[in-house]
């Protein structure tokens, strides 16, 4: 079974929100999810220390090194990769059955940064290996100017848009309290859970 990794080097652009959600999507399906985080500020480790232990499981390991030895298959493992990492390794650590999500919010800068990220995509080879890659547009206001020049940025990319998350406060609130949209009621987060649909369709998980 592939592994899921969330990568951008930018910081803030919603790699560990992005994969605490999925971690909590596959978890209340009652699948194993393992959640690795690579980053050295351990924000995926501090938002599992505060899930409650009545909330389907998730476990999660950190590794400061990105080159960890690929971890067993018997779980759905998510990779909340560090900020500032450039696709070291990259060989050894993405196999061609993985996916890499590209989480990217719509600012100048980020645009910039991101563009440089993906020119490293390119050069890796990776997407001639068969990875499937994908961009998850972040805290977005579709009615504004930098999401149209995100999408001209999108437009001109083999790299394809999956989905776009609108900048909401459940995200906020529920990593306050080791949560995900999939462990409240559907009711009090139904649009903010519509938006992960294309990812979670887009997604070639098989279960274990
Ligand atoms: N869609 C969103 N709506 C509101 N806040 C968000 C959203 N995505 C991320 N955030 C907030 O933005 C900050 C950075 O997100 P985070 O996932 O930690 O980024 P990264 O892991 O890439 O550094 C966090 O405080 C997070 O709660
Ligand atoms: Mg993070």
């Amino acid at each position: 079974m592939g592994q899921i990794f969330i990568a951008n080097p930018k910081g803030g652009c919603g790699k560990t929100t992005v994969a605490v959600q999925l971690a909590g999507f596959y978890a209340n399906t009652a699948r194993a999810v393992r959640l690795v985080d690579h980053d050295a500020q351990r924000s995926s480790l501090d938002w599992a220390a505060g899930r409650p232990s009545a909330c389907p499981p998730i476990e999660v390991r950190f590794f400061a090194e990105q080159s960890f030895a690929q971890c067993d298959v018997s779980a759905i493992t998510i990779h909340d990769m560090p900020a500032a990492w450039t696709l070291d390794n990259v060989d050894t650590l993405i196999r061609p059955q993985d996916t890499v999500i590209i989480p990217l919010l719509a600012s100048p800068t980020d645009i910039k940064a991101c563009l440089r990220f993906i020119m490293g995509v390119y050069r890796s080879g990776l997407l001639e290996r068969g990875v499937t890659i994908g961009i998850v547009a972040n805290r977005v206001r579709t009615n504004t100017r930098y999401f149209k020049v995100l999408e001209a940025f999108l437009a001109k990319l083999d790299i394809p848009l999956i989905t776009v998350l609108r900048d909401s406060q459940n995200y906020v609130r529920a990593m306050d309290r080791g949560l995900t949209l999939f462990d409240l009621p559907a009711s009090r987060c139904s649009t903010d859970r519509a938006q992960w649909q294309p990812l979670l369709d887009w997604l070639p998980i098989v279960d274990p």
